[in-house]
Order: structure tokens, then C-alpha cells, then sequence
């Protein structure tokens, strides 16, 4: 359209001065003339094409936040001290009322304890640790958290933020905003000094990747945490989970990327939790498929059929069953 109005004047124009009733000046003002409003008008199309954008992502941004959160919270308060975890005859189904991820499935985890979730892919491990802090729901049975001593009672009687503080857990993608690294970190407590966050760090065996980074903790993560590698991002989950002072941990593959001396040390790092000043036994859940890394649990715990099919130590599952050797590559004789 542009071209061809220009050529038009050009060619109109041309006709007009061979026969003396426009001079060249006239011409070349009238083009431009015709090239300053194309200009200008092409300018408005363009916020509108933006402002059309903005409405259409905005309707979504409003849909999302309007929408009304399915997990509601209750109103007990959390009482200080270690927690455990009791699972009792859970039962999670595919949303829509479909499969079943989890059946009748039971279990106990005394505070303080480490323990391992084995289980093929696909078995429910993800799902299981995600009833947690009630990230997912369960359909039937109960999901307790507490202890002995304070008593047990279901996660839905618990005020919602409170769990989530108390009970956090690191997803298997291993999620960073594009943000600082203190931002990052801050995320799970917001009010915590630098200080705190380069323990965080040390904790989680991430100095050298704060080290490594030219600003320090003010360093810009691309989107994701692309900039840094899988383990580094790994580690800085990990770190952000232990600011977090959370009694119970779980780790959905959050150690995959680690080598087996660093997860050792994290390990170590929490288990000591109980031992520095005002601090509490943290109960932790890993989910692994690393012979590693479940060497270093006080108990495996393994899922198959939705169930927690057997249960022990490492020792005593691979001689008592064939499915946790045939699942850890095992063979005997
Ligand atoms: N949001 C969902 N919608 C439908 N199916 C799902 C959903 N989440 C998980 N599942 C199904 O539940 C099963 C268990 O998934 P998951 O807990 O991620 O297993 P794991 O972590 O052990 O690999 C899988 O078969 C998966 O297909
Ligand atoms: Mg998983």
C-alpha cells in the first residue's frame, strides 16, 4: 500500500509537471507529505495491535487470579516441636475420577527420620510426596502429620500457610524464578539477611556455585534458572528449602544431579539440624532411584500397585524382596 501510493504520486506527479501545472518542489513536498502520515498511522496500528495483545492476556491473568483455590485450609494451628508423617489407607485418583495412583496405601514416618521412596516411574512417588503440604488431595483415607508425643491429626485441619511452612517440599523440576539468586532464596523466607541465605548455601553444598557467580547473590538468573546447570540449580533448590527451616522435607529427586560425597554432605548438614541451637529434628522424605542415595536413609520405603509394598532397610529388602532387587538392578548369587 505504502509503495504503491508513492509510486502513484510519483507517476501522477511526473504526468502533472510534463504539463507545466505542478513544479518539481510541489512534487517532492506531496511525497513527503504522503510518507510522514503513513508514518504516524502505522504508529497507531501498532498500539493497537499491543493494546489487542494486552486485553487477551489480561482476561487470563483475571481468570487465574478470580479463580477459587479447590484446597481450602482449616484452622488448627501447628503445635512446636519434630514431626512425623502417617499415611493411613490413602487413596488418590487421576483428576476426573479416573486410574487410581494410590490405593490403600499406609504408612509411618517417626520425626526425625530419613527415609527413602523407591518405585518404578509412574508409580505415584511425585503424587505421594505432593499430598504433603497438601499440593494434590487425597480422595479417601487419612494424611496425618505429628507425632507420639503431640498426637496426630489430618494435614486438612491445619491452617493452609502454616503446613506449607512447616511441610516443604522440592519438586523434581527443580524450579528458579528469573530473578537475583537472593530473590530466588527469599522466596522461602522472605525476611531472612545475607547471612542467612550464605548458610542456606553452605548447607546445601552450593558455596562454589555462589563462588562461580560474577555478582555474588545479586546475580540475575535467566528464566528457569537457564544460566546455571542442572546440579547448581539443583543445589540452589535445595538451599532455598533449608532456609525454609521446615520439620518435614521432601525431596522428589531434588539429589539426582548431585554426586554421591556432595548429597552425603547434605545429608549430614540435615541431620545435624537437631543439634544446632533451637533447632528441631527435620523428618525427611527422598524420593530416589539412586543406590546412593538410598544407602544413606535410615529405612526404604517401597511403592508398587499404589501400595507401600514392603518396607526396611536396604539390607533387608534386597534379601527379602525380589521386586526391590529386580527395581535396584540387583542379583544375587
Ligand atoms: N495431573 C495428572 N493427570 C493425570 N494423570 C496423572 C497426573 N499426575 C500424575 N498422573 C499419573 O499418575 C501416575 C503417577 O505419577 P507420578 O506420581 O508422577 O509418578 P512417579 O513420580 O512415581 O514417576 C502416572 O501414571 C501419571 O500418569
Ligand atoms: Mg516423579
Amino acid at each position: 500500500m505504502i509503495a504503491a501510493s508513492q509510486v502513484w504520486i510519483l507517476a501522477f506527479g511526473a504526468h502533472l509537471v510534463g504539463q507545466g501545472t505542478l513544479n518539481v518542489g510541489e512534487l517532492v513536498a506531496s511525497l513527503l507529505i504522503a510518507n510522514t502520515l503513513v508514518f504516524r498511522i502505522e504508529g497507531v496500528g501498532r498500539v493497537m495491535q499491543i493494546f489487542a495483545d494486552a486485553r487477551s492476556s489480561a482476561a487470563r491473568i483475571w481468570e487465574l487470579l478470580d479463580a477459587e483455590p479447590g484446597i481450602v485450609g482449616g484452622s488448627a494451628a501447628l503445635a512446636d516441636g519434630a514431626l512425623g508423617v502417617r499415611f493411613g489407607h490413602v487413596r488418590v485418583s487421576t483428576p476426573g475420577g479416573g486410574n487410581a495412583i494410590l490405593e490403600d496405601c499406609s504408612f509411618c514416618i517417626q520425626p526425625g527420620e530419613i527415609v527413602a521412596l523407591v518405585g518404578t516411574t509412574g508409580s505415584g512417588k511425585s503424587s505421594l510426596a505432593a499430598l504433603l503440604p497438601r499440593l494434590l488431595e487425597a480422595d479417601a483415607g487419612e494424611v496425618a502429620i505429628g507425632s507420639d508425643v503431640l498426637g496426630w491429626r489430618n494435614v486438612r485441619d491445619f491452617e493452609l500457610g502454616q503446613l506449607r511452612r512447616r511441610v516443604h517440599v522440592v519438586t523434581q523440576e527443580s524450579f528458579l524464578f528469573s530473578d537475583t539468586v537472593a530473590a530466588n532464596l527469599r522466596v522461602a523466607a522472605p525476611h531472612a539477611g545475607d547471612a542467612d541465605l550464605i548458610a542456606a548455601l553452605e548447607l546445601a553444598a552450593a558455596a562454589d556455585v555462589l563462588e562461580r557467580l560474577p555478582q555474588g547473590l545479586e546475580t540475575p538468573l535467566g528464566d528457569r534458572g537457564i544460566t546455571l546447570s542442572g546440579g547448581q540449580r539443583q543445589r540452589l533448590c535445595l538451599a532455598r528449602a533449608l532456609l525454609a527451616k521446615a520439620s518435614i522435607l521432601g525431596l522428589d529427586d531434588a539429589t539426582s544431579a548431585l554426586d554421591a560425597a556432595t548429597e552425603r554432605t547434605v545429608l549430614h548438614n540435615i541431620r545435624g539440624f537437631k543439634h544446632a541451637p533451637g533447632g528441631r529434628a527435620v523428618t525427611v522424605l527422598m524420593v530416589s532411584s539412586k543406590l546412593s542415595t538410598i544407602l544413606m536413609a535410615d529405612r526404604v520405603l517401597l511403592l508398587a500397585d499404589g501400595r507401600i509394598a514392603a518396607q526396611g532397610t536396604h539390607q533387608e529388602l534386597s534379601s527379602s524382596s525380589v521386586a526391590y532387587r529386580e527395581l535396584m538392578g540387583i542379583t544375587h548369587g
